[in-house]
């Protein structure tokens, strides 16, 4: 990152990414008020990387502070462009992007920034970006996002864990295509309709990923002179120009941190209000929500109100490609269903390996079994506190939805993967009135409980 973004927040950025505090929650308090939330991160990774697509100054605002965006920060500066922060906006000025070469420390540790290869490659014609390998949740290859470039006429050779793009010929162009993704893959569309804008010629995505980030990333290069049609949609068209401008662009709101806080109303009986949301992005959350038994009300154009309804009761859930059920708002709704009463069953058909959560729920009092990516959850009438881990940003989330609703002390710990996520999560709830406190285990003298 550069010096000015260096001098102004750098000792909070650390803090977010290695957050080695334990948040303390006391359950059963009723929550009430207002939630203001942030800027959707799954937005403002790829925005960031389209930026590199343009030869003028970029402007980006409600860009949320979080630990994922400083490391996509980190890799743009390792590229050659220049970042500023203020607030929520920031400024990004590629013109010197020169290096087309991501540092795998921070592929590694950020498996979005591989979806920069797209840019880079249009830009300078050659990009070299480390595999970004598996995490917490599953495997996560990237042979879409590969043969896709090959499909627009680069020239791409995986070796030693580096993918090697370049375009040959003296025009170091890309050439439309029609590309046909086995799998709506979010990544795999955002990455190849970047490099298209700057394509000769028409590009065609069939069986493209609709998810609103999409449609968010798409009307961002529209604004910077892109010609694309149909995002939000399976069929992407998009016609290359020869270069893309400055822009002034303000990203969508964070459907899945809008979801958590729905859940937070739900599972503390409590009455809270969330904007700005898209109503429309959360279709499938709240149809969920309401058939366990939870009133949601449109207040506004922009803002849900979530109130307990009766008993809440089972539902049986997929998760999908949009507009199917989030994968990402699984684990924390899975959380919800602990306590609804009868019988329910998750399915997870989008990632391989993200029911983590499921034992620590366990360890609160939940009646969950598991079996592949299929979980049966028995509702019981009350979760109870317990010491527990988070593995990765949205069992995290599910953890501290179940530590609200149970009876009693929970220590959290996997702050980290919180920070990469939800900005402020800590702050905005005690806003709401939950209990809870972040305790710094170095200077309490604490060590995590002998469980962990
Ligand atoms: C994005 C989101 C993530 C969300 C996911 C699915 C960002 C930064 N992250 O991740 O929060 O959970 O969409 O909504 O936007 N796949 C392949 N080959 C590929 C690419 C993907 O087989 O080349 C598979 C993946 O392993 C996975 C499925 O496709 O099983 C969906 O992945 P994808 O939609 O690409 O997710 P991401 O873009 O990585």
């Amino acid at each position: 990152m550069n010096q000015q973004l260096n001098s102004i927040e750098e000792t909070e950025k650390q803090k977010l990414a290695t957050d080695k505090s334990i948040l303390k929650i006391w359950g059963s308090s009723r929550l009430q008020g207002n939630v203001n939330i942030s800027g959707a991160k799954n937005s403002a990774l790829p925005a960031m990387a389209a930026t590199l697509l343009s030869s003028e100054v970029c402007r980006l605002h409600q860009i949320p502070c979080l630990a994922d965006i400083n490391t996509m920060g980190k890799v743009l500066s390792a590229l050659g462009a220049k970042i500023k922060q203020n607030g929520n906006t920031l400024d990004i000025d590629p013109r010197d992007l020169d290096n087309p070469e991501a540092p795998y420390e921070l592929v590694r540790k950020l498996r979005a920034s591989f979806f920069a290869i797209g840019p880079i490659l249009a830009r300078l014609g050659v990009a070299r970006v480390p595999l970004p390998g598996g995490c917490a949740i599953g495997a996560r290859p990237v042979d879409l996002h590969v043969r896709g470039l090959q499909a627009l006429g680069a020239e791409v050779h995986i070796e030693h864990g580096m993918v090697n793009a370049y375009i040959s010929g003296s025009k170091k162009k890309l050439q439309g295509a029609k590309i046909y993704l086995d799998y709506p893959s979010v990544g795999a569309t955002e990455t190849l309709m970047m490099a298209a804008t700057l394509a000769e010629g028409e590009t065609i995505i069939e069986n493209a990923a609709q998810e609103p980030e999409v449609e968010d990333l798409a009307n961002l290069c529209i604004a910077m002179g892109a010609n694309i049609f149909g995002a939000g949609t399976k069929t992407i068209v998009i016609s290359g120009v020869p270069k893309l401008h400055s822009v002034d662009y303000t990203i969508i709101p964070d459907r899945i941190e809008a979801g958590t806080f729905l859940i937070a109303g739900a599972i503390t009986n409590s009455d809270i209000t969330i904007s700005p949301v898209v109503p429309k992005h959360l279709s499938a959350v709240i149809s969920k929500l309401k058939s366990v038994g939870v009133r949601i009300i449109q207040e506004t154009s922009d803002s849900l109100r979530v109130l307990h309804g009766e008993t809440l009761k089972s539902t049986d859930i997929d998760t999908q490609p949009y507009p199917g059920f989030p994968t990402d708002m699984q684990a924390p709704f899975m959380a919800l269903l602990s306590v609804c009463s009868g019988s329910s069953s998750m399915t997870e058909t989008v990632f391989e390996n993200r029911m983590r959560h499921v034992s620590e729920l366990n360890r609160m009092g939940a009646n969950i079994r598991v079996k592949g990516n299929h979980a049966i959850v028995q509702g019981v009438p009350k979760l109870s506190a317990a010491p527990v881990v988070g593995t990765d940003l949205r069992a995290s989330a599910a953890l501290i939805l179940a530590a609200l609703a149970a009876e009693g002390e929970t220590t959290f710990q996997g702050l980290q993967h919180l920070n990469r996520g939800y900005e402020q999560l800590d702050i905005k709830l005690q806003k709401l009135g939950a209990k809870l406190q972040k305790v710094d285990l170095v200077k309490e003298n604490h060590t995590f409980p002998s469980s962990i």
